[in-house]
């Protein structure tokens, strides 16, 4: 089982509100079409979701945000969600879309639901699925994101790969001179929100990695620009990016 998520940054233009990048998600459509084992697919939010949620000033906290920013968020997912099933389609794989309500229960994954969607896999079918605004309770709602999805979906199904495709070749070690780090073992990389390489959406990836690589699995920082490299760190073993090296591993 290999677990693929597709960053907002390079499904669509981060800078134009309402933009997919079209050419580059049948780019990385055409080269998961050379991957031939069971897979999932979680997407972010982007120009679409992630610029709805700010502009609403939605958290992944749990509070009684504006309902109308809840509505907006959902659709506006839909919209980003039927791109990538489109060109999935169109690219000749067989997307299986499972909006996120259907295994989540407030803020927690439901096993059982989690378990089938492996078995889906299984089948040759791609769940696919994506960071939403979803209900909690009492009121309340959240943004999950489809980074915590990915640790959600590790932490049951144990996949041997967990990728994220991200608009930069990896993690560096410093912003200005691009240095990659190539491989991290049993540490965390110090990620400051002012000093640093990141955003705080590189932030939150580079936590729940380390989440990930903790529970014994290996995850891979690539390129959603250079697609064969997500086909030859599954194909192959070459991780031309940032491999954070599962503990046991
Ligand atoms: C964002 O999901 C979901 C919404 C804001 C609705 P992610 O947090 O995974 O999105 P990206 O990849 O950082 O854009």
């Amino acid at each position: 089982m290999i677990l693929i998520k597709l960053g907002g940054s390079i499904i669509t233009n981060k800078e134009k509100p309402l933009s997919a990048r079209r050419k580059t998600i049948d780019n990385l459509s055409k080269s998961l079409k050379k991957i031939k084992e069971p897979m999932i697919i979680v997407h972010g939010g982007g120009s679409y979701g992630h610029y709805w949620s700010v502009k609403y000033d939605m958290h992944t906290k749990e509070r009684r945000y504006d309902t109308r920013g809840v509505s907006i968020v959902k659709n506006s997912m839909i919209d980003l969600n039927k791109i990538i099933l489109d060109s999935l389609l169109k690219n000749k794989l067989n997307p299986y879309c499972l909006p996120p309500t259907d295994f989540m229960f407030g803020n927690k994954p439901i096993a059982k639901k989690i378990k089938e969607i492996e078995k889906i896999a299984k089948t040759g079918l791609i769940p696919v699925t994506f960071g939403d605004a979803l209900w909690f309770g009492q009121k309340k709602t959240f943004i999950l994101s489809g980074d915590k999805i990915m640790t959600h979906l590790a932490n049951i199904l144990k996949p041997k790969l967990t990728i994220f495709a991200l608009n930069e070749n990896g993690l560096y070690s410093d912003f200005k001179s691009k240095k990659l780090i190539y491989e991290l073992k049993d540490q965390n990389p110090l990620i400051s929100k002012n000093k640093m390489d990141v955003t705080g959406g590189m932030a939150r990836k580079v936590e729940e990695a380390t989440k990930i690589a903790k529970m014994g699995m290996n995850v891979f920082f690539a390129n959603g620009n250079k697609p064969e490299r997500i086909v030859q760190a599954i194909k192959n073993r070459k991780y031309e990016g940032t491999l954070f090296r599962g503990k046991n591993v």
